[in-house]
């Protein structure tokens, strides 16, 4: 059990045992399936880890050079990459860390289709099959006029020569149902291009490590597609690997009261630290803590930033709190540390581990460098 006295504040902090269990839940399936799972770097990036990760998963998928980068130096392994848009000035060293690309859209495939062939990689194109049940249009690939992926009608009855792979990413946070009802939209537009096909990567969004997940129904799934069209299928989720693996630890640094309203302003900002709570938006689960209760402590959560919209509340507490309290937000792990900024040049939280021997490992602290270096 770990003991928050022990994590300095601000702090990212991942729970060991826990990133083990998911990537024990991810490797079940491979070994049920024979599909691969991939680490999406743009969710998870904390390379610290990756000696953990590398037991358990064969490589990352990464959507730049920067992250196919560092897949070859720490994970030690040739990426998947798949990026909206390629540029001719990085194409050559990308493809020194890569094993598998998947062009967004025809032009881009014919642009670079010599130089990645030249290179050996296993080449695929991202399909778009328009359909999705995501809701919040941020998040939602096949909306209407999507940049993201090659429509069916675009496609002529023939892959390219030279394609090998088709990817689709059409979920988020989504359920092995709602893979099952995109996989029939893709059936539907793509069949005849599965059948040509050597492998299928079915993106990301799929909420593996969640504790309602219909694992069962996935396995199935992914052997149906797998032995109907004879396809290698690869998976790369980001969240399920580092869901609720951690927290961000915080502390209160100042309480006032505004229009009736309990203030308490902390060392880290939602803007700059947390910013998917602001994008989604989502209120993050607080320990300790529950939604207001009336006539218990209760406080709204105000960030370091001079932003306005920079506050997440409210929350109640059974006492009332003090100066220097931690307040500790859940799930902190994903798309948390991959995303933060120094907006206003507030510092970045440090990155911590609570080992699986229950001791506290840091393993980095930011300073004025990580703010300046942004900058010229
Ligand atoms: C192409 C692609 N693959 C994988 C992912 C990872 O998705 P998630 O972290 O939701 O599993 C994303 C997320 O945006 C993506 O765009």
């Amino acid at each position: 059990m770990i003991d928050f006295d022990k994590i300095p504040s601000p702090c990212f902090v991942l729970e060991e045992g826990l990133l083990r269990r998911n990537l024990e839940i991810l490797d079940s399936v491979q070994k049920e399936t024979g599909a691969q799972i991939l680490c999406a770097l743009k969710g998870f990036a904390m390379y610290s880890t990756f000696p953990m990760v590398k037991e358990y998963l064969p490589t990352c998928t990464a959507s730049s050079l920067n992250e196919a980068r560092l897949c070859f130096e720490e994970f030690g392994e040739k990426a998947h990459l798949c990026a909206p848009v390629y540029l001719e000035h990085e194409f050559d060293e990308l493809t020194k860390y890569t094993s598998h690309i998947t062009f967004n859209s025809l032009g881009q495939w014919d642009r670079f289709k010599q130089s990645a062939r030249n290179a050996g990689l296993s080449c695929a194109l991202r399909i778009n099959p328009e359909y999705s049940e995501v809701e919040t249009d941020l998040y939602n690939p096949c909306m209407p006029g999507s940049r993201l992926g090659i429509t069916a009608n675009k496609l002529d009855n023939q892959l390219p020569e030279g394609i090998e792979g088709l990817h689709f990413h059409a979920l988020c946070e989504d359920s092995a149902e709602t893979l099952q009802n995109t996989l029939k939209a893709v059936e539907e537009k793509f069949g005849k291009y599965l059948h040509q096909a050597k492998w299928l990567n079915m993106g990301g969004g799929h909420h593996i490590t969640r504790k309602d997940y219909n694992i069962e129904l996935l396995i199935e799934l992914i052997k149906n597609i797998s032995d109907k069209y004879d396809l290698n299928v690869i998976l790369e989720p980001g969240e399920a690997v580092g869901w609720q693996t951690g927290y961000l630890v915080s502390s209160v640094q100042d309480i006032f009261e505004n229009d009736g309203v309990q203030i308490a302003m902390l060392d880290v900002s939602v803007a700059a630290h947390m910013p998917d709570c602001l994008e989604m938006p989502y209120k993050p689960k607080v320990l300790c803590a529950s939604d207001p209760v009336k006539g218990k402590p209760t406080y709204r959560f105000g960030g370091m930033t001079c932003l306005s919209g920079d506050f997440i509340g409210d929350y109640s507490f059974d006492q009332p709190l003090s100066i220097g309290d931690k307040i500790i937000f859940d799930d902190m792990i994903h798309y948390t540390m991959v995303k933060t900024t120094t907006f206003n040049g507030v510092g970045l939280p440090a990155i911590g581990i609570w080992t699986e021997d229950n001791m506290f490992k840091l393993i980095r602290k930011f300073g004025f460098d990580s703010y300046k270096d942004r900058l010229s």
